[in-house]
């Protein structure tokens, strides 16, 4: 069994992590936390509550923390996955409630209960890992492995020229976050999934096709590009329905911008990285994030030759295996989607 704590920020990815974990019958959710990011953070924790439920995870505690990030206002993404969060999925309202526990409190009392125990996964900005490191400092050292998808380093960011997403939400929580592991052992450090390699997971129509094959659905998911925006799915299969109609936004998004009728899916490839089910080659390297010049805010630099003369603070994913990660992902939210009731 692999006792997992995320920290999300959901997310159509978000989403397709949690319902990914939520299928691997080996896999406990210690909790998940909500980071304002994607959308604001009570909309996070009910996306989030709402996902789990749907995949026969109800009882998972999710709670929520930081209501923006540590020092900048919080800009949120309705553009990438919709005004709920979830792309045109509309998801029946949680059962569950939000814990009155702090997402940071949580954090640090599920580490200090474990330690070494718990796989950590934060597929947000840092904003709530920040938070949890500064009322613990030992953390990085309670915790067992750490997964994080965050940060662009020779790729073009995706918010700004240089900038990804989560780290550009948070920038200072990301500083602090790295500032905490300089030092650590390597086989402590964060593996970092960048934009460099969560890239080359183009998530496209004919992987949902696959998808609800694998689910048992009697008709064809067919998604495709010259439907009308917004068109939703008739799948009988509740959970096949809910991910095509979030990915169909995604798809779209990811159009607009010159990409083609495909998804970047980052945050599942990070959670396939988390349960150690995809191949993936990391390098040690001296992490630092701008937090000052406008120009660069939010850009991460990695340093692997050790120019700055400081001991490295992450492990970089610096190639992955997008088409078998792909295979593990749907054949087993395939086969989820095709148990569940
Ligand atoms: C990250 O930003 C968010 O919009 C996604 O959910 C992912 O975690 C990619 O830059
Ligand atoms: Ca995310």
């Amino acid at each position: 069994m692999q006792s997992v704590l995320m920290d999300v920020d959901t997310g159509i990815d978000d989403a397709l992590a949690l319902v990914y974990l939520a299928s691997l019958p080996d896999v406990e959710f210690v909790a998940v936390t909500a980071s304002p990011g994607n959308v604001d953070a009570h909309q996070v924790a009910r996306n989030t509550l709402a996902i789990l439920e749907l995949c026969g995870r109800r009882g998972v505690e999710v709670a929520v923390g930081a209501e923006g990030p540590l020092s900048i206002p919080l800009v949120t993404t309705p553009e990438t996955h919709g005004p709920q969060g979830l792309g045109h999925a509309v998801l029946p309202p949680p059962a569950g409630t939000v814990s009155a526990r702090h997402a940071a409190d949580l954090w640090v009392e599920a580490a200090r209960a474990r330690p070494g125990e718990l796989t950590a996964l934060i597929t947000a900005p840092l904003t709530n890992f920040a938070l949890a490191i500064r009322r613990e400092p030992r953390l990085p050292e309670l915790l067992g492995k750490v997964v994080i998808m965050g940060g662009s380093f020779y790729h073009q960011g995706n918010t700004t020229p240089t900038a990804e997403w989560n780290t550009h939400v948070d920038p200072h929580a990301a500083k602090e976050v790295y500032a905490a592991y300089r030092g650590m052992p390597s086989e402590r450090l964060p593996i970092i999934c960048s934009l460099d390699t969560t890239e080359r997971m183009e998530m496209r129509p004919e992987h949902l096709l696959r998808l609800a094959q694998e689910a048992g659905c009697a008709e064809p998911e067919l998604v495709l590009p010259e439907d009308p925006e917004g068109r939703r799915s008739t799948a009988g299969n509740a959970l096949v329905r809910r991910l095509s109609d979030a990915l169909r936004f995604y798809f779209e998004f990811h159009r607009r911008y010159d990409q083609g009728y495909l998804a970047h899916v980052h945050d599942a490839f990070a959670a396939c990285v988390a349960v150690g089910r995809t191949d993936v080659a990391t390098a040690l390297a001296t992490v630092d994030v701008e937090t000052v010049s406008p120009l660069l805010m939010g850009t991460t630099v990695a340093d692997y030759r050790g120019l700055w003369g400081l001991p490295p603070n992450a492990r970089i994913v610096m190639s992955n295996n997008p088409k078998q990660c792909f295979d593990e992902l749907i054949e087993s939210v395939g086969a989820l989607a095709g148990r569940l009731p």
